[in-house]
């Protein structure tokens, strides 16, 4: 069974083969979602784009990204700019499926400058 480590709350969970990252979290008592939006989100539709987590290790061992989930990572201006710099490895945690084993923090540090946002 695969393992998600999720490295800011030190816990390490096996999970179903294809399971929802963000309902193993929630499972787990991890909190995918900060400030206002642990109140105010979709409930797993990948139309807030407010449960973003960052994949550390093993971005392979998950589900690719789709178009939807793409479409609206780009709309949430906070997710916008998480995910300069770190395209593939930012992801919606209630659009992405757990086929191995992974390192996944969450809520990642906003980066206003990316890599290659200016440059
Ligand atoms: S919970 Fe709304 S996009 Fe994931």
């Amino acid at each position: 069974m695969p393992k998600i480590n999720f490295i800011k709350e030190k816990k390490v969970v096996e999970v179903p083969e294809g399971a929802n990252l963000r309902r193993e979290a929630l499972k787990a008592g991890v909190e995918v979602y900060s400030g206002i939006d642990k109140y105010i989100h979709c409930p797993g539709l990948g139309i807030c784009a407010t449960c973003r987590v960052c994949i550390k290790k093993g971005e392979e061992n998950v589900s690719r990204q789709g178009w939807w989930e793409f479409f609206n990572m780009l709309k949430h201006p906070l997710t916008f700019f998480a995910r300069l710099g770190r395209e593939k490895q930012l992801r919606l945690a209630c659009q992405t499926k757990v086929y191995g084993d992974v390192e996944v923090e969450t809520q990642p540090e906003i980066n206003l400058y990316g890599e290659r946002f200016w440059g």
